[in-house]
């Protein structure tokens, strides 16, 4: 079975909805799943042994891209004292295209993953407004397809 980890930063509650209904998705497919707030968790994680990595955050800011509050910490400390070689992940988030950087924070964590060495294994989900769960559940489809 594999196993995978969802770490999310939410504010609203949008992403964590999200962050539910994949991990609803992926149990039915047969993944081991654990769920966590990011407020609840540190960068140790990293060194556990999760198949998948999946990670959530949402978009703030008005001129510039912030990242959800509580995952900002989190952020700060993925860095250059670690490597993700080897490791798999997705990434997701919800915004608002109305902004200037739609979903920006996504850009971002790909973009930190990436230079730590992970690999990406799909597109990264971005939602427009509310989550809705067809369009969640496609995005995990596409994760298992190529995790
Ligand atoms: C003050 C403020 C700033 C925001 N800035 C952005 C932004 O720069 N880019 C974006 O895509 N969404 C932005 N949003 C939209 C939120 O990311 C969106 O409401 C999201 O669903 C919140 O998710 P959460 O409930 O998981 O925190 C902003 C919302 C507010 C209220």
């Amino acid at each position: 079975m594999s196993k995978a980890i969802i770490i999310y930063g939410s504010t609203t509650g949008n992403t964590e909805y999200t962050s539910e209904t994949i991990e609803e998705y992926l149990s039915n497919a047969s993944f081991s799943v654990k769920t966590v707030n990011v407020s609840d968790t540190d960068v140790d994680v990293f060194q556990d042994t999760y198949d998948l990595y999946l990670l959530g955050c949402s978009t703030w800011g008005e001129d510039e891209i912030e990242l959800q509050e509580d995952f900002e910490p989190f952020f700060e400390d993925m860095n250059g004292g670690l490597s993700f070689e080897g490791k798999k992940f997705a990434v997701f988030g919800c915004g608002d295209s109305s902004y200037e950087y739609f979903c920006g924070a996504v850009d971002v964590i790909e973009e930190r993953v990436e230079k730590l060495g992970g690999n990406l294994v799909c597109d990264s989900l971005r939602i427009d407004g509310e989550p809705e769960e067809a369009e969640i559940n496609e995005w995990t489809q596409d994760v298992i397809n190529a995790a």
